[in-house]
């Protein structure tokens, strides 16, 4: 059972996340145990105080040392991977989240307020952001990794496999159809109706590679193409 330790200042932004849907279910069949920690928990003032002024003046203020490692010398052990939440990280992607899902132990921690203090950065393993823009904090950050992570983990989603989502293969996913076979005149691709699966293959493996041309061509500048892809590229490339 893959575990995650969360330090949050607020748990309570959780609920509806670790409620619901194929998190909860992941949860209760023991796939993963999801716990949160509120560090403020941990600071050693009276008055539970866990940011302060920055040194050398400026705007905002800065979470402290000492109520997050705190809390870390509670819960990180030799098999525990720190994760610091933030926009300076690098950028989440579907292949780390894979990486993620073979983890025993990820402790994941979201700052507020307008930063850390540096010295913080000494006790994480590695630094991770969403995306390039900037969050009130890293708890949503936080939901978007475990979300990634634990539907990836054996038994989350029944029956699928993962070869197909997009991203897992470098390329987006194929268009998908269920009933009715007409809706306001538009119809399903006939090959779908043939099933004759080598044309059906072959046809989803063509419009993964037109979206990804169209929509993400930087994509395909990073994947290795085998024969049948790089003809079927080529192709669309002179059909455009
Ligand atoms: N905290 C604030 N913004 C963030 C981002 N884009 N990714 C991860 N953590 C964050």
């Amino acid at each position: 059972m893959m575990k995650i330790d969360i330090l949050s200042l607020f748990p309570e932004m959780f609920d509806g996340f670790l409620n619901t849907s194929i998190i909860k279910r992941a949860i209760d069949s023991s796939l993963v145990e999801v716990v949160i920690h509120d560090f403020r928990e941990y600071a050693d003032n009276k008055h539970k105080k866990v940011d302060d002024y920055p040194y050398g003046g400026g705007q905002g203020m800065v979470l402290m040392c000492q109520p997050i490692i705190d809390c870390l010398k509670d819960i990180v052990t030799k098999e525990s991977l720190v994760i610091l939440m933030s926009p300076q990280g690098k950028t989440l992607e579907q292949s780390y989240s894979q990486k993620l899902s073979l983890e025993k132990h990820l402790v994941i921690i979201c700052g507020h307020y307008e930063g850390f203090d540096e010295r913080i950065r000494d006790y994480v393993d590695v630094e991770l952001s969403i995306g390039d823009y900037v969050l009130t904090g890293g708890e949503l950050a936080s939901m978007v990794v475990c979300d990634s992570v634990i539907r990836l983990l054996d038994g989350a989603i029944k029956d699928i496999s993962h070869e197909d989502d997009s991203f897992s293969a470098g390329l987006l996913e194929y268009p998908q159809y269920t009933r009715p076979y007409e809706y306001d005149g538009n119809s399903v691709p006939d090959v779908l109706m043939s099933g004759h699966h080598e044309n059906i293959r072959k046809w989803r493996l063509k419009q993964s590679l037109l979206k990804t041309y169209h929509k993400r061509p930087d994509l395909l500048k990073k994947k290795d193409l085998s024969q049948e892809e790089l003809k079927i590229l080529q192709e669309i490339q002179k059909n455009d």
